[in-house]
Order: structure tokens, then C-alpha cells, then sequence
């Protein structure tokens, strides 16, 4: 049977470029976006890669967590299970924006959309497992701090870089602490740097990165991808490699640059730090402190 692949961030740069990907390897993809127009073309290419393997786009905009409890309803009516949840949808802003709740966006988009939608989907992952939950994170994780926390919430003394590094940081902590409380259950958690793409919408469209250094550093990864910097494909790779590889079938709570396991930034290692931020992260969009046994929009 054809593998369910849900794949937020699936209409352009990495999460594009991966939906092809697992459809040509045969995957049934379920990938999310904001944008309708990108959503219909990717569609009809991932249907055109694998004709027998059907595949679904859902619109959500993460910054309304009303949508994401939308979008885990639709996809828990339409398919009875889910093989792999990646967590791949990311944004960074120059400027301070909130969501309705008051929550920062870049922490809103990057870290409490993907925890609302894994806790949402998460009994669906345990009936179907063996599953896997896959985050994209980034090297930039190493920059955050969730040390203060509310102040990470509000946006307080906003930096754009820094507001999207602390979310990477976030995208961490969650995933070693997902991989604990999954611990037996049959559902790994494991996030990846994917490399330092410059040429895809995040970078190109945040000003945190300096103009001229994603230029340069687009020339340098469209001639050969080198050191730090990767390709989309290579990407893509790294996300699909964590999604089918049965070489990291039984890894959990790993960080991955690209395809190689690599030591993330101490503060993972920091239990209180990590609980802290679950039962933060939960009271924020409404869930109780541990991962949900069934369907908590049933
Ligand atoms: N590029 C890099 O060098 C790099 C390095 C390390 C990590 N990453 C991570 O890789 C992931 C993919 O980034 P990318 O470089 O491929 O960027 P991208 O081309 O901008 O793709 C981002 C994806 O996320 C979706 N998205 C953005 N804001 C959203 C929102 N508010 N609600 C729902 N979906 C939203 C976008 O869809 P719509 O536009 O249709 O909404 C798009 O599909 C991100 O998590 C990013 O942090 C990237």
C-alpha cells in the first residue's frame, strides 16, 4: 500500500521540490500551502510523476491555528492513515507582525502550527505506525534562545533573524521531546538542517539576509553545491532520505544535517528548558500538556 505523506510548505523551494520527490517514489503526497495558484500546479506534477499514486492539496495559513485544526480534520476524514508527518513550512519577516492571539508570527508559523497539527494528527501517526514525524529545522537554530520565553511569545525587542532563529530552536526542542513522549509507541521524530539554500522564497524574501550574500552564495550553489551550501534537490534529499530511508527507521529525537547525524545546540539536551516549552506551546493553542491518545476534535 502506498505510503501517506502529509508535507506542510509543499508549493515551493524545498517542500516542492521533496513532494516530487516522494511521489516519484511512489508516496501518496498530502502537501499544504497558502498559495492556490502554486498549489494546483504542484499538484498536477506530482500526479503527472506517479499517474497511480493519488495526492491532495490542502490551502492553511499557519499564522490561524483555527485553519490548521481545519486542515487536521480534513485530512483525518479523508485518509484513514498517515505513514509520515513532515513539518516543513517555514516564514521569516523583517517586521514585528502578530497572529490574532498576540503570538509573534515567526514563532507562531514556525513552531506552534507544526506542534498544534503533530499533537492534532498524533493518534492517527501511533494507529498507523511504524510512522515518522520529520521537522525542518536549520543550522541557524544554534543562534535562538528560548531563555525567555514570553519574550520569544511577544516578539519583544523583535530582530527578525533572531525571532527565526529562536523558532528553529523551538522546532528542536520539540522534536527531541516528541521522540520522548512517542517513546514506544512506533512513531519516530527527527528534524533536519536541510542546508543553506539560498535561492527559495524564504531567503530571497527575507531582508535579515544580507542581498548581496544570497546572491552570491545562489551563484555559487547553482554551479556546484559546496561547504554549507546545497541545492534544492540535495534538499529535498536530506527531507525525503528521513521520510523512506529504512537506514533511519529506528532513529528518534536526532537532529540530521542533511543525510548525517550532528549534535544540535546544548540547550536540546536541557529537559526543563524543552518541558517548559511543550506546556507553554500547548496552553497556547489549546491542547492539554501531553501528546493526545485520540482525536482531540472528535
Ligand atoms: N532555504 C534555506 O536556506 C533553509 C535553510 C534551513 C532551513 N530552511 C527551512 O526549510 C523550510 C522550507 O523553506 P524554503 O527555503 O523551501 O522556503 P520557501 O520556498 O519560502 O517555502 C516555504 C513554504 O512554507 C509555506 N509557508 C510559508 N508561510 C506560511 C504560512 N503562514 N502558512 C502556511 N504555509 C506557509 C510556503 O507556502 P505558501 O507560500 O504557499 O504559503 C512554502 O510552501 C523552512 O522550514 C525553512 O525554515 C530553509
Amino acid at each position: 500500500m502506498a505510503r501517506v505523506v502529509l508535507l506542510t510548505g509543499g508549493t515551493s523551494g524545498i517542500g516542492r521540490e521533496a513532494a516530487l520527490r516522494l511521489a516519484e517514489g511512489g508516496a501518496t503526497v498530502l502537501f499544504t500551502g497558502r498559495d492556490r495558484e502554486a498549489g494546483r500546479e504542484v499538484l498536477s506534477e506530482v500526479r503527472r510523476a506517479h499517474p497511480e499514486s493519488a495526492g491532495e492539496f490542502y490551502r492553511a495559513d499557519f499564522a490561524d491555528f483555527d485553519a490548521v485544526r481545519e486542515l487536521a480534520r480534513e485530512v483525518r476524514a479523508d485518509y484513514d492513515r498517515l505513514d509520515v508527518l513532515v513539518n516543513n513550512a517555514g516564514t521569516s519577516h523583517s517586521e514585528r507582525r502578530t497572529t490574532d492571539e498576540g503570538v509573534e508570527l515567526t514563532f507562531a508559523v514556525n513552531h506552534l502550527a507544526p506542534f498544534l497539527l503533530t499533537n492534532l494528527l498524533a493518534s492517527r501517526l501511533r494507529e498507523s505506525a511504524p510512522a515518522r514525524v520529520v521537522t525542518t529545522s536549520s543550522a541557524l537554530h544554534e543562534d535562538g534562545s528560548l531563555a525567555d520565553l514570553e519574550s520569544v511569545v511577544r516578539g519583544e525587542d523583535f530582530d527578525g533573524l533572531d525571532a527565526y532563529a529562536d523558532s528553529k530552536l523551538a522546532n528542536v526542542l520539540f522534536t527531541v521531546e516528541l521522540a520522548e513522549r512517542l517513546a514506544e509507541s512506533g512513531v519516530t521524530a527527527n528534524c533536519v538542517h536541510p542546508g543553506w539554500i539560498p535561492n527559495t522564497n524564504l531567503v530571497r524574501n527575507a531582508t535579515g539576509f544580507s542581498r548581496a550574500f544570497t546572491t552570491a552564495a545562489s551563484l555559487v550553489a547553482s554551479i556546484a553545491p559546496v561547504g554549507p551550501f546545497e541545492s534544492v534537490e540535495g534538499a529535498a534529499d536530506a527531507l525525503a532520505y528521513l521520510v523512506t530511508s529504512e537506514e533511519v527507521a529506528d532513529a528518534s529525537g536526532a537532529y540530521f544535517d542533511r543525510r548525517e547525524r550532528a549534535t544540535p545546540a546544548s540547550a536540546a539536551a536541557d529537559a526543563g528548558l524543552r518541558e517548559r516549552l511543550w506546556e507553554r506551546s500547548a496552553e497556547l493553542v489549546g491542547l492539554p500538556a501531553s501528546v493526545p491518545e485520540d482525536d482531540p476534535l472528535a
